[in-house]
């Protein structure tokens, strides 16, 4: 079957999986019925993107040694039409597509759809999620959540999915595609927490935001200005419209969101016309033009041959500050431009200064941390305000002995020179791929979140897949051939300094099912027949210093159960044992996942619930499960 005949995020997996380096509980019917008479009360909606909130007295850690174990009473892998969480938990849904976020959003009508209401209605396909605390109490708090992309065979009526070599876009006229457009990007909701525990979305809340593909933004850092960055309505190279295919992100210990663009690449039009692209093998690493949405047909900025650096405005990292919902965005250009999963951070404790950990998403690229030149101030939030300006972009090589070594992107340094096109540090980020091939940094199998724990400067790094990994290309780090199911890569900083330019690491769990022998999976023996899982991609450590993983890529046909929350220990006699905590519905990929700071709720993004493939196609009037609200006419 051709890619192009694929839905949306399987074409994006394969995008990403192509790549383009050619350098050297129980069942819920109570919980659904409950949601079904809510949902009445609300309105009809079409359900395929939620958050859902588990709540509970949560996970007891038994005694708090360094062995923390996770005593959940673990699910039962499978794959339905619905979501499942551990017993003794309860799983409710906070938000969905279409639900209200600002003062005046109409009830989402899926035959009435408009740009305008959909810019203040609850955007498509979440991905992050990050909890901000409004009080001591931690009983209010703001969701920050990215809204990746949008999937027409399943938003609009009789819109069959864009598929084929030649795919037809003339049934996405410019109002469905200004409604995609405006489905995109995040939003920022206020949640109170009630006296049951269950927690709701504050109504008019001040701090409630829509920030859509045509949200002004502002560029700071190196990339400023740069030659390569300006285009005909922004002649100094500084100000943008919107952020695309937000993935994964992080907040930041003075309270902004990083949100990460990832496959902004495509979103640009105008494939016939690279040849003529100043830049024509720059494009060809970054694979813009996807032509994935035909935004370009309505508007010239995502037309290369009529704006041929806009996508150079795409693909950072933007930091938004929560609490002001008339801030201007900042894409953070000193961080690099790549295809960011997320933005994983810690203080560093040997200097105070903050450390960014970031995977670029596709097959055979690389893994980036950023190290500010100043230290966080701890004290004062607005001290903080344009510390990711300025500081040193690093990739990292993995050699064969478990030692690493951290790369730097410096422009005047090693082979960064004007001999290899890169006239300064904006040249640099914005071609971070380039320089990061010349450095000969370690081709990756997908990297997707890294995050660093905070108890034991651990550092973890997801590995998706990559089926493209030949026998030959194996390496220590990458060390299965046809990597179908992924693998997570422990980094230890060297003096436990995360400045440090050298490392440690070591593979934690080689995943997929360890009872079939070609699959080549190493785990805890101790783990279960359903405590295993595949494709490991978003991740998040908890107050206790342990490590949650969410999986993109399960299905019933390929490991006999859908995406989910896994909970897997790192450290003593039980570490690389994982345990089934929450199943997303069929067609679905787990997003999120993020606690609150006392560990009682975890909030999970149910991204694309309903999405279908060759096997099991799944369509806007016939979707395989009408999660969450199963009525017939949504
Ligand atoms: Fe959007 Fe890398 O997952
Ligand atoms: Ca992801
Ligand atoms: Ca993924």
């Amino acid at each position: 079957m051709n890619d192009a005949d694929e839905p949306r995020s399987v074409q994006y997996e394969k995008a990403e999986d192509k790549g383009t380096n050619t350098s050297p509980n129980d069942t819920i019917g109570d919980i659904v019925a409950k949601r079904l008479s809510r949902r009445e009360v609300i309105g009809g909606a079409l359900a395929v993107t939620a958050v859902t909130a588990a709540v509970s007295t949560f996970v007891s850690t038994g005694p708090r040694n360094t062995t923390p174990t996770f005593s959940f009473k673990e699910l039962s892998a499978g794959s339905d039409e619905t979501h499942h969480v551990a017993e003794g938990y309860d799983a409710d849904v906070l938000i969905r597509w279409g639900d209200k976020v600002l003062d005046g959003a109409p009830a989402l009508n899926v035959n009435g759809q408009s740009s305008e209401a959909q810019a203040k209605q609850f955007g498509y396909n979440n991905d992050f999620i990050g909890f901000v605390p409004l009080d001591d109490s931690g009983n209010r708090g703001l969701l920050c959540i990215n809204h990746e992309y949008t999937n027409e065979e399943l938003m609009f009526p009789a819109v069959p999915k864009k598929q084929g070599k030649n795919r037809d876009f003339s049934d996405i006229t410019a109002d469905l595609a200004a409604i995609e457009m405006a489905a995109h990007g995040g939003s920022v909701i206020e949640i109170k927490r009630e006296k049951n525990g269950k927690w709701s979305v504050v109504e008019s809340s001040r701090y409630a935001r829509r920030i859509t593909a045509e949200t002004r933004m502002r560029l700071s850092g190196p990339a400023t200005g740069n030659p390569r960055i300006r285009t005909s309505v922004d002649q100094e190279g500084n100000d943008v419209r919107g952020m695309l295919n937000n993935c994964a992100g992080a907040l930041t210990p003075w309270g902004t969101w990083l949100t990460c663009e990832e496959n902004f690449n495509g979103y640009f039009w105008g494939k016939d016309t690279t040849a003529n692209h100043p830049d024509v093998g720059a494009l060809k690493r970054y694979g813009v033009p996807g032509e994935w949405y035909n935004w370009g047909q309505y508007h010239d900025r995502f037309d290369i041959s009529k704006e041929p650096n806009e996508s150079n405005r795409f693909g950072w990292v933007v930091e938004i500050d929560p609490f002001d919902p008339d801030s201007i965005p900042v894409k953070r250009t000193a961080l690099g431009r790549f295809k960011h999963e997320g933005a994983g951070n810690i203080i560093n404790k040997k200097d105070g200064r903050f450390v960014i950990y970031q995977g670029d998403d596709q097959r055979f690229d690389y893994v980036y941390k950023f190290i500010t030149d100043r230290k966080v101030n701890t004290k004062d939030r607005a001290a903080n305000r344009d510390i990711l300006d300025s500081g040193t972009l690093y990739v990292a090589r993995f050699d064969e002995s478990g030692n690493g070594e951290w790369l730097p992107l410096v422009y005047g340094t090693g082979p960064l020179t004007k001999k290899n096109g890169f006239h300064n540090q904006g040249d640099v980020v914005i071609h971070a791929r380039l320089a990061a091939d010349l450095l000969e940094a370690t081709k990756m199998d997908r990297p997707e979140d890294v995050d660093a724990n905070p108890k034991t400067g651990k550092v973890y790094v997801m590995l998706t897949k990559n089926s493209k990994r030949e026998a030959e290309s194996t390496d220590a780090a990458n060390p299965r051939h046809n990597n179908k199911f992924g693998h997570i890569i422990e980094i230890t900083p060297d003096d436990d300094n995360h400045a440090a330019t050298t490392f440690k690491w070591d593979i934690l769990v080689k995943c997929g099912d360890p009872s079939i022998a070609d699959v080549g999976a190493t785990s805890n023996p101790e783990t279960s027949k359903d405590g295993w899982f595949a494709n490991p991609d978003n991740c998040t450590i908890d107050a206790e210093g342990r490590l949650w993983i969410a999986t993109d890529g399960n299905s019933a046909s390929k490991t006999g159960r859908t995406d989910g929350i896994w909970a897997i220990e790192t450290t003593g006699s039980a570490r690389a044992t994982s345990k089934l905590f929450f199943q997303v519905p069929v067609g679905a990929e787990m997003c999120g996942p993020e606690f609150t700071p006392d560990l009682e709720t975890l909030f999970v993004a149910v991204q694309h619930p309903g999405e279908g493939n060759s096997k099991s196609p799944s369509t806007f009037s016939q979707p395989i499960t009408r999660w969450p609200d199963f009525q017939d006419t949504m």
